[in-house]
């Protein structure tokens, strides 16, 4: 029998909706948040308010993108964490009157089980390449950095973490002071293609295990700015490619080494990657050569599903319905990994 999910995802600065028929997508919309361009970051009120702006047409573009109305869902899965609680709590609101209205069953989905899961998404005209369970995964987004190592689509165990910021944020913030606009990923990844990568050194940090930890590469950043702006007035623009390139590097390098490490002593040959991060050219790039290297075989998500979308909350909906795994309608979002549970 096939199953008709319509996902939400609102954890964050984007609200998508998207519909998948079993695990082929149907439809995946997203409406991106512009009014966070000029504060530099997202704020969390102006977040909520532009959720409940976007999301019912949203959800309407997408029913009538896959060609179906509400009458057709088996399932509505939706992010309930991690996140910002006011972002979130419009999808779930959302969600429950929906489920309500129309009696439909609910499933909850945990927004970094969604990033890993995208693997598993399919295209109407064509199958993505799969990895075999267990696998490990680099997961990067911009408030988390994980090797998870997947058992199967329910059944995932965080193996390694960041003791304090996550590489996203390591790229925002070391963009932010150097003026340039948020995100600061997609900006840095542009302009390090024009610049070496081993002009500047910056701190790597000695973490045990295979935690990581970007604060120390942040200060040292900082430092190398302050210091050579002290010297050189035009320093940040004179050299922005340059630093650019570098601080890309640096952050590759630290995830590479953790994620090698894992890879050999979990003796597993599959590796994905997945996550905002995982759109950088310069990581994309390194994981596939490192992998060339080592004989794995590397699963580098398509562009449009490294980012936040609801197709990969379908994808981890879809499985968690297979399962029984349905929400109730006490169900409240949680801003918070630890406290989600699953
Ligand atoms: O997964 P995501 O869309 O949202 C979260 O769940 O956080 O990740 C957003 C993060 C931001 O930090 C953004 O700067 C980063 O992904 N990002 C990139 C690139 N595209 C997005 N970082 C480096 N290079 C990119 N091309
Ligand atoms: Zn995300």
């Amino acid at each position: 029998m096939d199953i008709t999910i319509l996902a939400l995802e609102s954890s964050c600065d984007d609200t998508s909706a998207a519909v998948l028929k079993n695990t082929v997508m149907l439809s995946n919309v997203i409406a991106s948040q512009a009014v966070h361009i000029k504060y530099g970051g997202v704020i969390p009120e102006l977040a909520s308010r532009a959720h409940q702006q976007n999301i019912i047409p949203v959800v309407d573009a997408a029913l009538k993108e896959a060609g179906i109305t509400v009458d057709n869902i088996d399932a509505i899965a939706f992010t309930r964490g991690p996140g910002l609680l006011g972002s979130l709590l419009v999808g779930v609101s959302f969600a429950k009157g929906l489920a309500i209205s129309h009696d439909i069953p609910l499933v909850e989905v945990n927004h970094l089980q969604g990033h890993i899961l995208s693997h598993f998404i399919d295209l109407p005209d064509r199958q993505l390449p799969h990895p075999s369970f267990p696998f490990l995964c680099l997961l990067v987004s911009g408030g988390h950095s994980q090797i998870v190592l997947v058992k199967s689509p329910l059944e995932m165990e965080i193996v390694g973490t960041t003791i304090d910021d996550a590489a996203g944020e390591a790229f925002d913030k070391c963009a932010k002071v150097m003026g340039l606009p948020y995100p600061g990923g997609p900006v840095i990844d542009r302009l390090a293609k024009e610049g070496d990568p081993k002009a500047f050194r910056f701190a790597k940090p000695h973490v045990e295990g295979y935690d990581y930890s970007f604060s120390g590469l942040k200060t040292s950043f900082l430092y190398t700015l302050r210091d050579r702006v002290a010297e050189e007035p035009g320093f940040i623009e004179n050299h922005r490619a340059d630093l650019c390139a570098s601080l890309q590097s640096t952050i590759i390098d630290i995830l590479l080494a953790k994620l090698t490490k894992a890879a050999k002593e979990y003796k597993i040959n599959d590796i994905a990657i997945a996550g905002g991060v995982s759109a950088n050219s310069g990581l994309r790039e390194a994981v596939t050569e490192t992998g060339r290297r080592r004989g794995w075989r590397t699963f580098i998500p398509e562009l449009k599903f490294t980012t936040d979308n609801a197709a990969m909350i379908g994808i981890s909906g879809y499985y968690r319905y297979l399962d029984g795994d349905l929400s109730s309608l006490e169900v409240s979002p949680v801003a918070r990994l630890e406290e989600l549970n699953r």
